[in-house]
């Protein structure tokens, strides 16, 4: 048991969960790429309207598919945002790319578009995007720059599944994009994620890599004949049973996403009058974005008062937790840092960041508890 009696997260059941991993092992299909991971790619496919949607072991096994599929060299250049999750950078540098770092918009937290000109040279391939807490990064820009200079864009989809950028959604801009379903995001089945694909071009070999190098896929097609080692890959198809989880959840995704616009739009409420009189900011949402009410996060005014707040909620016996440490300061991070960047952004707003508990079974009594144990507190 843990000792909060409010968590950060806490994974329930959303719709059909149990009775589809039961069918699973009735209809004797628990490898994947079988009755649910082929629902799971439709409905994806269908609703967001992308060529061919993959699901994988994760988002993170979903970037390396990227990174493979780009065909990354040593000594390419990848830009990447500072302020990310490990996995958005690690991908890349796997295969021997320098990662560019580059710092966020105070605003949205979302990689500075205006930066992007002048960070890409020869070596750059690509441009990973995070659209963070769901809040779509500026795609008419970045979709500009990197047409002008030939480089692909990978959307960093791990937050952003159904948010949208001028009425289009998130994870249809990039050459490639890649979600999460790890049980801290809003669909979820635990530990997976997927690959979305818009380029076509991708999509064979997308398949081979999936399934550790060889053209099965097309085997099971009826396409060849029989199946064998074609290219390098490895092993990132999803099990059917926890694609039988992720369906449950994605088909009822709409009803997922209108209960966390509930229990975010009631933070933001009750949490403005003691926001503004404490100089506290809650989170930006551009007018263009419509976001995917993924997380519920603070800047206070200080690193100081941040680590107050969670001490202070945590007495109360609520946990409430701060974000990513900037990857240009970690141990392995770095060493890509040559001369050194400007990540003023990030390390100023890492140091501040801090986010309540944000999941789809909060109750109210529970959100009101949080609610009034920030109320009480002053930075
Ligand atoms: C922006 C971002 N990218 C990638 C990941 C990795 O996701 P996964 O745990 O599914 O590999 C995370 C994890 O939370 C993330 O926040």
């Amino acid at each position: 048991m843990s000792q909060f009696d409010i968590p950060f997260n806490r994974s329930s059941l959303l719709g059909r969960e149990l009775e589809y991993i039961f069918n699973t092992m009735t209809i004797g299909q628990i490898a994947g790429d079988q009755t649910y991971s082929k629902k799971c790619h439709t409905l994806l496919e269908r609703t967001l309207g992308v060529p061919k949607a993959l699901v994988t072991t994760s988002c993170t096994h979903a970037l390396e598919m990227c990174a493979l599929l780009l065909d990354i060299q040593p000594g390419d250049e990848v830009i990447v945002p500072t302020f990310t999750f490990v996995s958005s950078a690690n991908a890349f540098a796997l295969r021997g790319a320098r990662i560019v770092f580059a710092d966020i918009r105070p605003d949205t937290l979302n990689l500075d578009e205006t930066l992007l000109d002048s960070l890409i040279t020869p070596r750059t391939k690509a441009v990973v995007l995070v659209h963070y807490a769901g809040v779509a990064c500026e795609m008419d820009s970045f979709c500009a720059t990197a047409r002008r200079h030939g480089i692909k864009i990978i959307e960093d989809n791990a937050h952003g599944l159904f948010g949208k950028y001028r009425g289009r959604w998130l994870g249809t801009f990039g050459a490639l994009a890649v979600l999460s379903f790890h049980e801290t995001k809003n669909i979820t089945c635990g530990e997976g994620g997927a690959l979305l694909i818009n380029e076509p071009a991708y999509i064979e070999r997308a398949e081979i890599i999936r399934e550790k190098g060889t053209n099965r896929s097309l085997f099971f097609r009826g396409q060849v004949d029989k199946y064998t080692w074609v290219d390098v890959g490895s092993s990132y198809v999803m099990s059917d049973v926890l694609a039988a989880f992720l369906f449950a959840q994605l088909e009822v995704w709409p009803s997922i996403q209108s209960r966390r616009q509930q229990i975010w739009r009631r933070y933001f409420e009750e949490l403005a009058g003691w926001a503004k009189a404490n100089g506290v900011r809650l989170p930006v949402v551009p007018e263009q974005c419509e976001q995917t009410f993924h997380m519920f996060y603070l800047l206070l005014p200080s690193l100081a008062a941040r680590q107050a707040l969670i001490g202070h909620l945590k007495a109360q016996g609520i946990l409430a937790v701060f974000h990513y440490v900037p990857l240009h300061l970690s141990g392995f991070g770095r060493r890509y840092v040559g001369k050194a960047g400007d990540y003023s952004v990030t390390e100023d707003v890492s140091d501040r960041l801090l986010r309540l508990p944000f999941f789809s079974a909060l109750t109210d009594t529970e959100q009101m508890r949080v609610i009034e144990a920030v109320r009480q507190f002053k930075p």
